[in-house]
């Protein structure tokens, strides 16, 4: 079988155990150069783009896109809100662009996301008398959103974050209560997967969330997981966000996430890293956006300038990361930063807005970071 972009997606999710035919994909399906080309025979190496960096042609920041990742994810611009903003009105161009970006650049192309409870708009979880829409009607919805978007891009977008986020942050060990899930219980969760399978049977279908690490939320999703696999719902893997810190979580404990998923026989997915290097603004650390914190200047400890000791750290942090995941490599398809620069990374206004961060490889002015070259200098 002649390799091309969709056959490495479907060897990629179809046989998620052999590496053998997951890196003989990988070398011939994609195109790569600087630190992609440097992990070529490991697996993909991508990154997020913002629509900023589309729409108002960044080209500095599409040339980096260009020269260091062969995968790329849309940050924003697919998301319910973005792209579908009232219930029968879609916006397309920034998404088109992603899309053609990543087409002509032969990189792998992310869709994100189709089913999450944030940055959705309130009305499609309503009736027209503003009551809680029934579940019949939420579904005929969902179904229209999967349908129109995975059929647009059907053989062009290889993987899909198809469900975002359903594990309840109180406890981690039950189901979040989301309009989805109040409306449509857990049916919501196996018919994203069927309804996106049958629009491109093809398409490599993840399941993508935070603190996959902690032992409850392990346990609750290990269930959950299997009760979809044993019902024949279509899930070919996970995607871990690493949002980490410099000191959390550990390499063991990342480690065993990673076991677990990749036990269940799902491929894993590294789909959000970055490692914010600020004080931690509350003790739980999660990604949940809808999360804010007020700002101090406490919080915000170097807003002139990385020093030289926390840019060494970072860069320890990085390595010791990368080569976690080059322990795993077999189980692992895709390492994603959350961003390409510091300059565009969400961590400057999440947690906590307007602070200055440096949770990522490149710096703000595009330059590649000491985490960098750490990253680079595992393989070559
Ligand atoms: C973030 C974006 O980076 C921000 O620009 C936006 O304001 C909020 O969402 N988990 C996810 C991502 O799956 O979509 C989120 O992205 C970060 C947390």
């Amino acid at each position: 079988m002649k390799m091309n972009r969709r056959n490495f997606v479907l060897a990629a999710s179809l046989a998620p155990l052999s590496a053998c035919v997951k890196t003989q994909a990988i070398s011939s399906a994609v195109k790569s150069s600087g630190l992609a080309e440097a992990y070529r025979d490991k697996f993909l190496v991508g990154a997020a783009v913002s629509t900023d960096t589309l729409m108002n042609s960044d080209v500095a920041d599409q040339q980096l896109l260009k020269s260091e990742f062969n995968s790329i994810t849309a940050e924003n611009c697919q998301k319910w809100e973005e792209i579908h903003p009232e219930l029968d009105r879609w916006n397309w161009e920034a998404s088109d662009r992603f899309v053609k970006f990543g087409i002509e650049n032969k990189q792998h192309v992310l869709g994100h996301t189709l089913v999450w409870h944030s940055q959705i708009p309130e009305h499609v979880f309503r009736d027209s008398d503003q009551n809680l829409a029934s579940p019949g009607l939420l579904k005929s919805r969902m179904e229209n959103h999967i349908n129109t978007l995975v059929d647009r891009y059907k053989g062009k977008i290889d993987t899909w974050d198809v469900v975002n986020e359903i594990v309840s942050d109180d406890g981690y060990d039950k189901w979040r209560e989301s309009d989805w899930y109040k409306i449509m219980g857990p049916e919501f969760f196996y018919h994203a997967f069927k309804t996106a399978h049958a629009a491109d049977p093809k398409a490599e279908l993840l399941y993508n969330d935070y603190n996959m690490h902690y032992k409850s939320k392990q346990v609750f999703l290990k269930r959950a997981l299997s009760e979809a696999l044993d019902r024949g719902v279509p899930i070919h893997g996970v995607g871990l966000q690493a949002h980490y810190m410099l000191g959390e979580p550990s390499i063991e404990e990342i480690e065993r996430a990673i076991e677990v998923y990749a036990e269940m026989g799902l491929s894993v997915h590294i789909t959000e890293l970055d490692v914010d290097v600020l004080p931690a603004a509350f003790e739980y650390m999660g990604a949940e956006i809808s999360t804010s914190f007020e700002y101090s200047d406490e919080l915000n400890p170097y807003p002139n300038g990385l020093p030289e000791a926390v840019a060494e750290e970072l860069a320890t942090r990085y390595a010791e990361l990368f080569k976690l995941f080059i322990k795993h490599k077999d189980s692992i398809s895709r390492v994603t930063t959350w961003g390409t620069t510091d300059a565009n990374s969400w961590k400057n206004n999440w947690p906590v807005k307007g602070r200055t961060n440096y949770p990522l490889l490149f710096d703000r002015s595009g330059n590649p970071k000491k985490a960098y070259h750490s990253v680079l200098g595992l393989v070559s």
